[in-house]
């Protein structure tokens, strides 16, 4: 039997549909899945395009960091045939081939049971994207931040990170303001439970003093450089920002006066290596979430075919919510 692929391979155009049978899989992983659903990250915009060096292993790769379907063949008793899981991160789409193919070949380290109540088209809505910010939630609450302590602060707020970010933070009790460059996705932004909305370009161009005007309590930040700067030179006392992203840039240009003046505490945030308990604790309150609030609204539906364009979109900063990508009939 074969079925479809995107696969990236030498050359000026990268990214081919084409044709695999199991022959064309890896050899090593200890699963074999059926591939439903997946979705596409910045990261996987930057595989895709090649804009970025997100690929480590030889080509021809089938990127694809996040997938979601069930398990075919499988040596793990914790993943039994027919049971139906849930898969971000731990190098999948950048060290080993990804999701963007009907059947993959893959370990089953980085696999989580589809949680009860979870379908696994919405866990792939929620994706890397929603899972980052359910992380930066935790490291919100964790570090003891009060519901009544003042805004928080959402950046880059209409990407898939930020989207997640803004539905997590109302859905906890947190007033949000949204940062968004896009002047058109107001209503969008507001249905999601933002209170505030300000335009990118109030934080973008950096700190204006090490320690500015302090507004926020807290911060979601996935945009980094400029953004980044001016959050922290404004973060209240005892503040806490999460930091998971760099779509404007990884530099951060600082001082240390809003740390030992203000206490403010800067968390980073890694899904990818994420390790399990938190793992599977995170996703257990992202499938309460899905249970309350209907996703669809922040998704696009595509198929494998339009992958490569929809890249080209995210990297040019155009994405609303989510793109989901649905192979379910790509079978040959
Ligand atoms: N740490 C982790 O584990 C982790 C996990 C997932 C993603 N990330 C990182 O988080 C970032 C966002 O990922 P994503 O999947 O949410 O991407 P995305 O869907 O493309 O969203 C990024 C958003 O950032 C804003 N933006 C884009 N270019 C910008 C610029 N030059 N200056 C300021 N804002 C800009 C846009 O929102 P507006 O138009 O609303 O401003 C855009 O929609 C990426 O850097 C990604 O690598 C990290």
């Amino acid at each position: 039997m074969s079925f479809k692929a995107l696969v990236i391979e030498d050359g000026p155009q990268r990214a081919h549909i084409r044709d695999l049978t199991r022959d064309d899989l890896p050899n090593s992983g200890d699963v074999l899945v059926r591939v439903d659903w997946s979705g596409i990250n910045y990261k996987d915009a930057l595989a895709v395009t090649g804009k970025g060096k997100i690929i480590r292993g030889d080509l021809p790769f089938v990127p694809g960091i996040d997938l979601a379907g069930t398990i075919l063949e499988s040596s793990n008793p914790e993943f039994p045939d027919g049971s139906s899981f849930v898969s971000t991160g731990w190098g999948v789409g950048e060290a080993t081939w990804g999701g963007y193919s009907r059947i993959q070949r893959l370990s089953s380290r980085g696999l989580v049971p589809l949680p009860e109540g979870l379908t696994t088209r919405d866990s792939m809505i929620i994706g890397t994207a929603g899972f980052t910010a359910m992380l930066s939630l935790q490291a919100i609450q964790t570090h003891g931040l009060p519901k009544n302590a003042g805004e928080i602060l959402v950046t880059g707020a209409t990407g898939g990170v930020g989207s997640f970010s803004v539905l997590l933070l109302s859905k906890a009790g947190y007033p949000v303001t949204a940062m968004t460059g896009k002047a058109a996705a107001h209503e969008y932004l507001r249905s999601l439970g933002a209170s505030e909305i300000i335009s990118r370009d109030v934080l973008s161009s950096g700190a204006h003093r090490p320690l500015d005007k302090a507004r926020w309590a807290g911060c979601i930040d996935s945009v980094g450089a400029g953004a980044l700067e001016a959050t922290l030179s404004q973060t209240m006392r005892h503040g806490v920002v999460a930091a998971c992203g760099l779509a404007a840039g990884p530099e951060l240009n600082t001082t240390v006066f809003p740390f030992i003046l203000r206490g403010v505490r800067l968390i980073g945030i890694d899904s990818n290596t994420c390790p399990h308990p938190e793992r599977r604790a995170a996703w257990k309150e992202l499938a309460i979430v899905a249970s309350e609030f209907d996703l669809t609204s922040l998704a696009t539906t595509i198929d494998l075919e339009a992958v490569p364009q929809a890249c080209e979109q995210i990297l040019a900063g155009g994405i609303q919510g989510r793109y989901l990508v649905d192979l379910r009939n790509t079978d040959l």
